[in-house]
């Protein structure tokens, strides 16, 4: 089928299912146009606990789809490829936690969302990027913290609130791969252009000599940045799918990324034929057992509270 066609028959097949199509801002910008929301961790949890479809297509890679499936026990949620996974999610499991707690039997557990369920239900409380330093700063300052598993995110977050964490150590291959020696070549190539950085770039934590006045947002913060800003130039440290959206939301401004190549593939592991596929036959479901959903749900739940 033909990109149109497909199209067309993405949006019938939504109808007819009752469906609605979230998709993250890394996604390819044909899957992102399609969608009824696109955003960040945030604001797609957000957006899943509010959506009245019965059907949730998630684009976006699998700890997302679980996350809306913890939120919404009785819709469908469908994962257009079940190869899309994420390298940072990979790097921790549930007895990795259990062992951190068995050591501290008064601390508190602080699980990105870039985690699976199993994590999730282990931890107190999730964060996503746009709120890890509100979530932190909301606890109690006399109990252990461990924040897993970004340990990038988490040096961020130690030095914004000045509190002490343990952190395990786990990076995103991407992210990770963004490094100072790249950053320093387009900040000096750029010397008038803004400079947006997400906090998961193993170089967020050098960056801040480099530029003094670096932004360290999420995804969806860097376009509302960008859309607000007098800048007409900005370098930007991320995976490459937020380009489209920056482009669309603030238009006529420059946008450069610090690596053409800082590509996820899990992301980009969904396409239009997918997302049209999983319409058609409703597919991939799925499902997280009662077991892990209730305890992963009240640690999203005690996020999403926050506000
Ligand atoms: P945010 O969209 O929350 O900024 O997270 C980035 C990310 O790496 C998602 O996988
Ligand atoms: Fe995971 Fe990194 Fe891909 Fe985000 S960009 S989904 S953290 S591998």
């Amino acid at each position: 089928m033909e990109q149109q066609e497909l199209v067309r028959e993405i949006l019938r097949l939504k109808e007819e299912r009752r469906a609605v199509i979230l998709a993250h801002s890394y996604q390819r910008p044909e899957v992102q146009d399609i969608a009824d929301f696109v955003g960040d961790s945030l604001g797609l949890s957000r957006e899943a606990t509010r959506t009245d479809a019965d059907v949730i297509v998630f684009c976006g890679v699998h700890f997302m789809a679980e996350t809306a499936a913890i939120l919404n026990p009785e819709k469908t949620v469908l994962l257009p490829d079940l190869e899309a996974g994420c390298s940072l999610a990979e790097t921790i499991n549930p007895e990795d936690v259990r062992a951190w707690r068995e050591q501290h039997p008064d601390g508190i557990v602080v699980a990105y969302v870039n985690t699976s369920a199993a994590v999730k239900a282990m931890a107190d409380i999730c964060c996503t990027s746009a709120n890890a330093v509100e979530v932190v700063a909301s606890l109690p300052e006399d109990r252990p913290i461990f924040f897993v598993p970004d340990m990038f995110l988490g040096a961020h977050v130690e030095r914004v609130t000045g509190r002490k964490l343990d952190i395990w150590l786990g990076e995103c291959h991407v992210h990770a791969g963004i490094r100072s020696e790249d950053l320093a070549a387009q900040l000096a190539a750029h010397p008038d252009a803004e400079f947006l950085i997400h906090p998961e770039c193993g170089c967020s934590s050098t960056c801040i000599f480099l530029r003094p006045d670096a932004k360290l947002l999420s995804t969806e913060g860097m376009v509302r940045y960008a859309a607000q800003s007098a800048a007409r130039e900005f370098v930007v440290a991320t995976e490459v799918g937020i380009l489209h959206r920056l482009h669309q939301k603030a238009p006529g401004k420059r946008f450069i990324p610090v690596r053409e190549d800082a590509i996820c593939h899990y992301m980009k592991r969904v396409t239009l034929e997918k997302v049209y596929e999983s319409l058609r036959d409703l597919k991939y479901v799925i499902t997280v057992p009662e077991e892990i959903a209730v305890p992963a749900r009240r640690a999203l739940e005690a996020m999403l509270a926050l506000g």
